[in-house]
């Protein structure tokens, strides 16, 4: 197994957090750390364009903890130019331990144009990209990783190209999300496709993503294919301590039993609370708890709440109001049979993939995709 390593850090156990758009911000960060600290924890993915024109929004989403180390950030870009600007501005600011490229996004909006997913079947394309991040990071010993899908469809794989392109260019260590683009999030990950690109790609480490709900299911995919470390998105939505149970399952232990109802609303408030924290300079409480209504339904999944508590929790507004419901919870509730697999967050799929006009016609074509307005997207 090869280990991952962000200069001289190496994480506790082979785990990254997966970047998620709009989720895996400086309070969800602290949360998953509080439960388990020393791994990697991704930003969510932000813009180049918008890192290079300082924009406000991006800004507040680009915050670490002061305690927080490594500080990893994913950023979206499909222009080389740019996307070199970008990665050159957070390690030259001092921002960042660690920058993530996304080649996974299958937004519509994006593709279209051939950026985000569509890239990998422009290997040329992906190459200056990749070459750009690395040699912009490199003078401040900033590791590039990248993460990417299997490919656009099950006859258009792009998957060991990609990997082989980034371990030439000097990529850390690369994550499959082993689902297609056109299979967006539906049907089960196929764990198969890691077990492949591990085979093919053995100069870095190659990490699997996908389906990963509870910490027996990275157990059993690191032993199916080999990988050198898993990367969890939805299994720890509503669910942070889930990290803790990964250290100790992957370092040999027993995973503790599902948390009962009171620990739940404990995490709950303390999670309200660190949003709060976080939004302070960009619309506070108000638009913390706006935020906070996905997470209140993402950590009551499976548990015994009733359908009037869980309409009040969709629209809170207040950490009064929220600690007013939570305080009427039965602290010894237990989650139903099988309710850490329930799934959350994205579940949709399969899509139509959209490309420009005659975009697979030459492979080699260098067109650089405008993602300039490329905002408030859910990436990967
Ligand atoms: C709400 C949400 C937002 C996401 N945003 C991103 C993103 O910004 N960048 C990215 O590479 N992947 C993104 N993803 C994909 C995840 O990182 C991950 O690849 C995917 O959810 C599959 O892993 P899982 O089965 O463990 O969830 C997002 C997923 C979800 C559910």
């Amino acid at each position: 197994m090869l280990p991952l390593q962000i200069g001289s850090f190496t994480p506790k156990a082979p785990v990254v957090l997966a970047p998620m758009a709009g989720v895996t911000n400086r309070a969800f960060r602290a949360m998953c750390r509080s439960y388990g600290d020393e791994l990697v924890y991704v930003n969510e993915m932000v813009m180049s364009h918008a890192v290079v024109y300082r924009n406000d929004k991006t800004l507040t989403m680009m915050q670490f903890g002061d305690d927080e180390s490594p500080r990893s950030l994913q950023i979206y870009g499909s222009d080389p130019d740019m996307l070199g600007r970008a990665v050159h501005q957070v390690c030259d600011e001092g921002r960042v331990d660690h920058v993530d490229l996304n080649f996974g996004c299958p937004a519509a909006k994006v593709t279209r144009k051939g950026g985000g997913a569509a890239v990998p079947a422009k290997p040329k394309l992906l190459q200056q990209i990749v070459r750009r991040a690395v040699q912009a990071a490199e003078p401040y010993g900033v590791p590039v990783t990248a993460k990417f899908r299997m490919g656009l469809w099950d006859d258009l794989r792009t998957d060991i190209t990609t990997g082989r392109i980034c371990a030439d260019e000097g990529i850390g260590w690369i994550a499959l999300h082993a689902r297609t683009v056109e299979q967006h999030y539906s049907g089960e990950a196929r764990w198969e496709a890691i077990g492949a690109l591990k085979e093919a790609v053995t100069d870095i480490p190659v990490l699997g993503n996908g389906d990963i709900w509870e910490a027996s299911d990275a157990v059993a995919m690191m032993a199916q294919t080999d990988c050198d470390g898993v990367v969890i998105g939805r299994g720890c939505l509503g669910r942070p301590w889930l990290f803790g149970d990964l250290i100790t399952v992957l370092n040999g232990g027993e995973a503790p039993a599902p948390r009962r109802l009171g620990e739940v609303a404990e995490a709950m408030r303390r999670h309200a609370r660190l949003l709060t924290d976080h939004y302070a300079g960009f619309g506070g409480e108000e638009h913390a708890m706006r935020d906070f209504r996905k997470h209140c339904a993402w950590y009551l999944s499976g548990y015994p709440v009733g359908p009037d508590v869980r309409r009040t929790l969709a629209q809170v507004s207040s950490l009064a109001q929220l600690d007013d419901v939570l305080g009427a919870f039965d602290p010894d509730a237990e989650i139903v049979e099988g309710g850490e697999r329930i799934k959350r967050g994205h579940t949709n799929g399969p899509i139509k993939v959209a490309l420009p006009e005659g975009y697979l016609d030459d492979p080699d074509e260098l067109a650089i995709p405008d993602d300039a307005d490329v905002m408030a997207l859910s990436g990967g």
